[in-house]
């Protein structure tokens, strides 16, 4: 039987600026089953990314429940959603978010300072992600002297530094020409072949052919 490792609950959420509320997501159920390759599609301001940090424990939803793991996370006080995230979740951004000063693999090994992995294990294992996104060979060289699509795959093994179960990627590929998109999305099907929870925002309709179920965000809801 399929397990359920996501659930989000009838949530919402509103963002107040000003004299202004914008209802990003006006109530949102969901179900993501363990292993499997989900893509999130819609326009441009209608919830996609406020969708994604809600799941992934980033911010909280005004109402509504989210659950992940089983753990329902507005249960959770700050410091245990922080651990949920780092033992569970690896994040990858539009924009690759690299310490700029740091090394590859010291921007692999920041992932794991947080989650308690002895410091002598951390070099190895962050080659050893490096080499799963096919960079072993870059890992003394710095962001700027990595392309755009060398940087995400950096991006993509910092967040698979401590083996998360579930991966959220918001247009990982955005920034990216279509040969490096190519090598990232060949990189999330063998990890999903792996057994990973993939969850991917994007605009390209290969993906979207190639994901096992769609998600359509339209005015902060789900359009059937
Ligand atoms: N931190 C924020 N503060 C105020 N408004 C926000 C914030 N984040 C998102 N929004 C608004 O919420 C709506 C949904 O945004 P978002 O989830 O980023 O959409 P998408 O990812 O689909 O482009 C938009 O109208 C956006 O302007
Ligand atoms: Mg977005």
């Amino acid at each position: 039987m399929n397990e359920t490792i996501i659930t989000a609950e009838k949530a919402t959420k509103s963002y107040v600026t000003g004299s202004v509320t914008t209802h990003a997501l006006r109530g949102v159920d969901l179900s993501i089953e363990k292993g499997s390759f989900t893509c999130i599609i819609g326009p441009s301001g209608h919830g996609k990314s406020t969708l994604m940090h809600l799941i992934g424990g980033l911010d909280r939803p005004n109402s509504g429940t989210i659950t992940v793991a089983g753990r329902e996370l507005s249960r959770l006080d700050n410091s245990s959603l922080a651990r949920l995230r780092g033992e569970k979740i690896g994040f990858v951004f539009q924009f690759f978010n690299l310490l700029p000063g740091l090394t590859a693999r010291e921007n692999v090994e920041t992932a794991m300072m947080l989650s308690g992995v002895p410091e002598k294990e951390q070099a190895p294992r962050a080659l050893d992600m490096l080499s799963q996104v096919g960079l072993a060979d870059k890992a003394d060289a710095r962001p700027n002297q990595l392309s755009g699509g060398q940087q995400q795959r950096v991006a993509i093994a910092r967040a698979l530094a401590n083996n998360p179960e579930i991966l959220l990627m918001d247009e990982p590929t955005g920034n990216l020409d279509s040969a490096a998109e190519a090598e990232v999305l060949e990189i999330l099907f063998k990890l999903h072949r792996q057994g990973k929870t993939i969850i991917i925002v994007t605009h390209n309709s290969d993906i979207a052919a190639r994901a096992q179920h769609i998600i359509r965000v339209k005015d902060g809801r789900i359009a059937p």
